[in-house]
């Protein structure tokens, strides 16, 4: 009788370690605990009438439900992307045979920009059971493993944006047929054997091989841990079109507020030539009378203009010539929450023939 309490005993403690243990492949928000899904606004340095430090950013999930300032700064790993990314760095999960993990960016840290990649940045980390996939437009950013976490000084000055999203080992073998429409350059990466057979467009994506495509783009719905839809419009270099107009507004039958990284001289004009219309953000302002230019933000995301579609979609493309040659990809939510964070900051818009605000 005594043992079989002892024995009782010591298989509650071990389970009890275990989960306290190994918590689950997530991502984390800012204190650290496991979300669904966050979405980071860094904040550009210059802002219309005040320079900021260029390491602020806002922060927003589905318990916050609006716009937080964080009291964190982007370049200290404290905050959600920070605690987010410590599951590989501190973990050493990119050591581990158990885990799958991919940084990819078209501008890699240190390392020389090479052409013919989709203009694409990202985290990939996940186990047999779970894991998350962060989009973010940050340039040169995350830094490799063995380093830990490092911001750029060069993504201080713009405006950037990040989306995590936490999903079920399942819908990464989705992820994974998105991703080689895109195909972007993975600079750091693991596929550990046990994973290859079930993976093997991450295999070839990690060894630096272009896997073959059925078509030039590709959607698909993926469906977090919790159950919420986000699509995946993924693009390829064949096709080429500016994604936001010749294909994602006129699927989702919407007309688009969009706002991207528009160098002077490069940019695609707002364009009501097709059924649904893609008009360029101008100027954006968040709570706190944040006001700022597009010009100084990299940032990557479009809105439905009518409140009724409540679509907003975060990505890799900027409304620019040369990027209609380029992969890349766009992913969406109708997420109320997320809607009326995006769709309440866009302060200025450029409509086809006349200037618009809000
Ligand atoms: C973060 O960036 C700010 C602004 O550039 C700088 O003052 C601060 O020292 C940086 N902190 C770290 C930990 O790098
Ligand atoms: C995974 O790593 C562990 C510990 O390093 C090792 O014992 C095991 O054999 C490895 N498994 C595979 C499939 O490589
Ligand atoms: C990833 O980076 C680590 C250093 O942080 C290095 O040891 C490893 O070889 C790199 N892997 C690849 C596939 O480049
Ligand atoms: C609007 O976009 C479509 C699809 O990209 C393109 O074919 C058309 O030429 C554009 N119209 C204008 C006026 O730029």
């Amino acid at each position: 009788m005594a043992t079989h309490f002892s024995l009782c005993l010591q298989i509650v403690i071990v389970f009890l370690c275990c989960t306290v243990c190994s918590a689950d492949i997530s991502c984390r928000n800012e204190a650290g605990e496991p979300v669904d899904w966050f979405v980071i606004y860094k904040l550009p340095r210059y802002k219309i009438g005040e320079v900021g430090s260029g390491v602020d950013y806002m922060y927003l999930d589905s318990s916050v439900r609006k716009w937080q300032m964080s009291k964190f700064t982007v370049n200290t790993s404290q905050g959600a992307l920070g605690n987010t990314l410590n599951q590989l760095y501190m973990g050493k999960a990119y050591q581990s045979n158990s885990s799958v993990y991919a940084l990819y960016n078209d501008a890699p840290p240190v390392l020389d920009y090479i052409q013919g990649y989709g203009h694409s940045k990202g985290v990939l980390l996940f186990d047999h059971s779970q894991g998350f996939w962060l989009l973010h437009s940050i340039p040169h950013f995350p830094w490799f493993p063995e380093r830990g976490y490092l911001y750029p000084s060069s993504g201080k000055v713009n405006g950037q944006t990040a989306l995590c999203v936490t999903y079920q080992y399942e819908q990464f073998l989705r992820i994974a047929k998105q991703l080689i429409y895109i195909y972007p350059r993975f600079y750091n990466c693991s596929v550990p054997a046990a994973f290859s057979a079930n993976l093997p467009q991450l295999v070839q994506l990690c060894e630096g091989t272009k896997p073959s495509l059925a078509a030039d783009k590709r959607v698909d719905q993926l469906f977090s841990i919790r159950g919420d839809k986000f699509v995946s419009f993924a693009k390829s270099e064949h096709f080429v079109d500016d994604i936001y107009t010749g294909w994602v507004a006129q699927v989702l039958d919407t007309d688009l507020l969009v706002e991207t990284w528009q160098r002077q001289g490069h940019e695609l004009p707002s364009n009501c030539s097709l059924p649904k219309h893609t008009m360029n953000t101008k100027r954006i302002q968040l709570p706190g009378s944040i006001l700022f230019w597009s010009h100084y933000d990299h940032s990557k995301w479009c809105v439905s203009l009518a409140y009724e579609d409540q679509v907003t979609c975060l990505g890799d493309l900027n409304r620019e010539r040369a990027q209609l040659w380029r992969g890349g990809g766009l992913v969406c939510s109708s997420n109320p929450l997320i809607y009326k964070a995006f769709r309440q900051i866009v302060d200025w818009y450029i409509g086809c023939g006349e200037r618009h605000s809000r």
